[in-house]
């Protein structure tokens, strides 16, 4: 007679779904805000051709209309020059019928993206990016979030609860989610490490970790020797692998077949963090709307 021996696999974050909550919620404020006479609205900026950015503006001018935001999607082409980009947020910055301003990221070389998200004013940052909300998110203050690093820790609440006392780990130290993530993960009482790449001894660093976020940008880098049976693991990578037969798969910075043998629970890609990123974006337009609306009373 044979015995079947099945190991325990990690329960797979299901990101839609929460997303899905997220953009709800998002959509009943709409509705409450139109009663009021006021129509949320979202500028999406897209310069060049970049195929994955490109897909990123759609998906999320699809959620605007979705949640019932308004939303203007402006092309332009690779040689837009830095002058007429700044000229452009210039003109929304003072364009009362728009709440949110969103400049897809990465920007053609010869222009200064540092430039770029100072220009846009940090009431209408959706994306959280300005130095003064990442200034003010850092001395934990009530600040616009930016979307990925505020979808990951929604997950990690909905998953674990309170995070007090856990100690986590993020992998990756940019400014769009690695920073961001660690001083919201601060904010939320955890004990924080941030890895990088001259980061000496990552691998017995990470296998300490309750929580490991991974952000690095590298297909399947973070297999299960980096974590501790039972952490919850939350992955932001989205990289396009080319396989042997020539066709395509997404894949993120975790091993997930190795690390769902040891971890607790892990966010799919696709299906994890990307939903939460973009709803987590119409929900910082809601409340940039409710929060202009609320300016607009008392003047
Ligand atoms: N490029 C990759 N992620 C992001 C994001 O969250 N916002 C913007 N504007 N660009 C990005």
């Amino acid at each position: 007679m044979t015995t079947l021996t099945t190991q325990p696999v990690a329960r797979a974050i299901d990101g839609r779904a929460s997303a899905e909550k997220v953009l709800l919620q998002a959509q009943q404020q709409v509705e409450q805000l139109k009663k009021q006479g006021i129509q949320p609205a979202l500028a999406v900026i897209l310069v060049g051709e970049d195929p994955a950015s490109q897909v990123y503006v759609r998906n999320k001018l699809r959620a605007a209309e979705k949640t019932g935001i308004k939303s203007l999607a402006l092309r332009f082409n690779a040689q837009l020059t830095q002058q007429e980009l700044l000229a452009t947020i210039d003109k929304l910055n003072r364009d009362e019928q728009i709440n949110g301003i969103l400049v897809q990221l990465p920007l053609p070389a010869h222009i200064d993206e540092r430039a770029v998200v100072k220009a846009i004013s940090p009431l209408k940052d959706v994306d959280g990016f300005h130095p003064e909300n990442a200034g003010g998110l850092l001395q934990g203050h009530s600040v616009i979030t930016p979307c990925t690093p505020l979808g990951c820790l929604l997950l990690l609440q909905q998953e674990l609860g309170d995070l007090s006392g856990k100690h986590a780990v993020v992998i990756g130290r940019s400014n769009i989610v690695g920073k961001p993530m660690a001083s919201l993960l601060l904010q939320a009482h955890c004990s924080v490490t941030t890895l990088h790449s001259r980061s000496r001894d990552a691998v017995t660093l990470s296998r300490q970790a309750d929580i490991v976020i991974a952000a690095v940008g590298r297909p399947q880098m973070i297999d299960a020797s980096w974590i501790k049976p039972g952490a919850v693991v939350i992955d932001v990578g989205i990289n396009r692998l080319t396989l042997a037969d020539g066709s395509t798969r997404l894949v993120g910075d975790i091993d997930y077949e190795s690390v769902s043998l040891v971890a607790a629970a892990i966010t799919p890609v696709p299906g994890g963090v990307g939903p939460m990123t973009i709803a987590c974006l119409m929900q910082n337009t809601v409340s940039a709307a409710l929060s202009h609306a609320k300016t607009a009373a008392r003047t």
